[in-house]
């Protein structure tokens, strides 16, 4: 009777030790979920509100990957409006660019030149073609008279 009544006050203590880690656990998780929840609407309140509807506000310019060397390098001397009227491949920006400071007093534009017309030609590609691609590769067939 005493070895039982003895097992019995053992399997209580346990019982009430795992309880007690149970609760201690899920106290735990409450409160690192809770700070998770909180880290992210921290995060949202520093976003970049100059962007809207996927445009720059202060310049006009479209949001993309290279856009605040833009606003930094392009929108100095003049409106960044000359920059979104002008649509061109990388190799006429490479010459803008090289006009510019040749003639314009353009700084060097060092590793941020490759940034800048990267972002110029894939969010302002030149869209009209004016003659058609050269031909290549052509298989060309003899013309026979019968
Ligand atoms: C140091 C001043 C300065 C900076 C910085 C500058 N530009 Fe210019 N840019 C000029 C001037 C001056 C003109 C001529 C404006 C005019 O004709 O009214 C010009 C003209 C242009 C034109 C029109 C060219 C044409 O053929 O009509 C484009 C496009 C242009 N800039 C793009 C850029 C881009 C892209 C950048 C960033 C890399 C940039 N600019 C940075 C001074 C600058």
């Amino acid at each position: 009777m005493n070895l039982l009544k003895g097992r019995h006050k053992k399997n209580l203590t346990t019982s009430i030790l795992v309880l007690i880690a149970v609760i201690l656990f899920a106290l735990l998780v409450v409160v690192k979920l809770k700070d998770e929840q909180v880290k992210p609407s921290v995060q949202t309140a520093i976003q970049n509100t100059d962007i809207v509807d996927g445009i720059h506000q202060p310049t006009g310019l479209k949001d993309g990957e290279g856009l605040m060397t833009v606003v930094t390098h392009c929108t100095a001397c003049h409106s960044a409006q000359l920059v979104i009227q002008n649509r061109m491949n990388r190799e006429r920006w490479n010459a803008t660019i090289r006009w510019m400071q040749e003639t314009q007093n353009l700084w060097d534009l060092g590793d941020n030149q490759e940034v800048i017309v990267n972002y110029l030609v894939k969010n302002y590609p030149v869209s009209v073609k004016g003659r058609r691609e050269k031909l290549e590769n052509i298989e060309w067939y003899e013309l026979t008279i019968n």
